[in-house]
Order: structure tokens, then C-alpha cells, then sequence
């Protein structure tokens, strides 16, 4: 395709993101946001929680070292320590409720496998970039806010965890995408795999969060 001006490419992702995310939200794709919350279901929500806070850590890992500017490697690299900080972090909160932190990371339903494993397949960081920290990593702040509303009476502190720490961290590096997709993605043809890649990556998100959601039923 022709390459776009980084503003109107960085908007078209956007559009296909938000055009994701109105599909997740007519299909129901949440996390049972309509379904009330049991001890069994704050766990495995926690669990999943573990999976993608240090998928998203690893597999950002290995770019790092490959960026050209010191102003955005070292927010790069300070992203892969916080997310991996999370997944710390959601673990010792599993331990205090007594459940295995490592459940769903040892055994992963087949459609978060897939939603990584496309991550960790992507042949550049600008299309990670656009599918993961552009992509559904934008909904993280929308989901985590009706899950902090519901879980906050049953339980505060895995309600705080996620209101001061996890979505604290996150609006501090929600800068860092855009900004690098700008700086590297300006060929056409690096354009075009990045909108392939959100699009999928947001597809591969979105079957995760329902093949969970139909674990919680059973
Ligand atoms: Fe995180
Ligand atoms: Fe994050």
C-alpha cells in the first residue's frame, strides 16, 4: 500500500481497533463483565491476568535490543520490566487467596497459546507494537474498570492492585506505541502489515477472552 503520514496511519489503526472492540462489545467477548464474581472466577481471572502480563513482557523482550533510538529503548525496556512486575505482582495475590498462580500459565487454554504464540511469530517490533500496545492492550483500561467496580466489595485489594498499580503503570507507557509506530513504521509496506497484524492479533484477543470466559462456566 502507499504509505501513510504517520498521523492518518496511527488513526487508521486506531479505527480498526475501536472497530475490534465494538464487535468484542456486541458479541459479549468481555471477561462475563455480566456474569456476578465468585472466589473461583477472581482467581481465574487473575490467573489469565499472570499469562498476559508475562507473555506481553517476554515477548516485547527481544526487540529491545534492536531499537535505534535510546529515548524509546530504554521506555521499551522499562515497559518489559513492568509488565513483567504485573505478572509478580498478580501471582503473590493468587498465593494469599490460596490458588495456583501458575494454573492457566502451565496449562493455557489453546486460544491464549495462539494469541501469544502469534505475538512471539511477528517479524517486527512495529508489527507487535500495532498488534499488542496499539492494539488490544488499548482495551486493558476499559476492562480492568468494570472488573475493579465489581471486584471492589468482594475484595479491595486485588481491586487496588489493579486501580493503583496495573492501570497506573499502564497510562505511563501508553505514549511509547504510537510514538515508535510513527518514528518506524512509515514504509508502506511496514504500514500494511502492522494494520494486518492489529487485526489479527485484536481477533486472536478476542477469541481468548470467550474461550475463558466459556472455562468459567463449566
Ligand atoms: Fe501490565
Ligand atoms: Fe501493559
Amino acid at each position: 500500500m502507499e504509505a501513510l503520514k504517520p498521523d492518518a496511519f496511527l488513526k487508521k489503526l486506531a479505527e480498526q481497533r475501536e472497530a475490534a472492540w465494538a464487535k468484542m462489545t456486541a458479541e459479549k467477548k468481555s471477561y462475563g463483565a455480566e456474569k456476578p464474581l465468585t472466589r473461583d472466577v477472581i482467581l481465574r481471572r487473575l490467573q489469565f491476568g499472570v499469562v498476559m502480563e508475562r507473555r506481553a513482557g517476554e515477548v516485547t523482550a527481544r526487540w529491545v535490543a534492536q531499537v535505534p533510538d535510546l529515548d524509546i529503548q530504554r521506555p521499551l525496556s522499562e515497559y518489559v520490566a513492568n509488565e513483567l512486575k504485573h505478572a509478580a505482582i498478580l501471582r503473590e495475590r493468587i498465593k494469599e487467596l490460596n490458588g495456583d498462580p501458575d494454573a492457566l500459565w502451565n496449562t493455557p487454554l489453546r486460544e491464549l497459546k495462539e494469541l501469544w504464540d502469534y505475538h512471539a511469530s511477528l517479524g517486527s517490533l512495529c508489527e507487535l507494537l500495532a498488534s499488542v500496545q496499539y492494539g488490544h492492550e488499548e482495551f486493558f483500561p476499559r476492562t480492568s474498570k468494570s472488573f475493579i467496580e465489581r471486584v471492589a466489595p468482594l475484595d479491595p485489594k486485588t481491586a487496588s492492585i489493579y486501580r493503583d498499580t496495573l492501570l497506573g503503570d499502564e497510562e505511563g507507557h501508553e505514549w511509547l506505541a504510537p510514538e515508535a509506530l510513527k518514528r518506524y513504521a512509515s514504509d508502506g509496506e511496514t504500514q500494511r502489515r502492522c494494520l494486518e497484524a492489529l487485526e489479527r492479533g485484536c481477533e486472536l484477543f478476542a477469541r481468548a477472552i470467550q474461550s475463558f470466559n466459556r472455562a468459567n462456566v463449566s
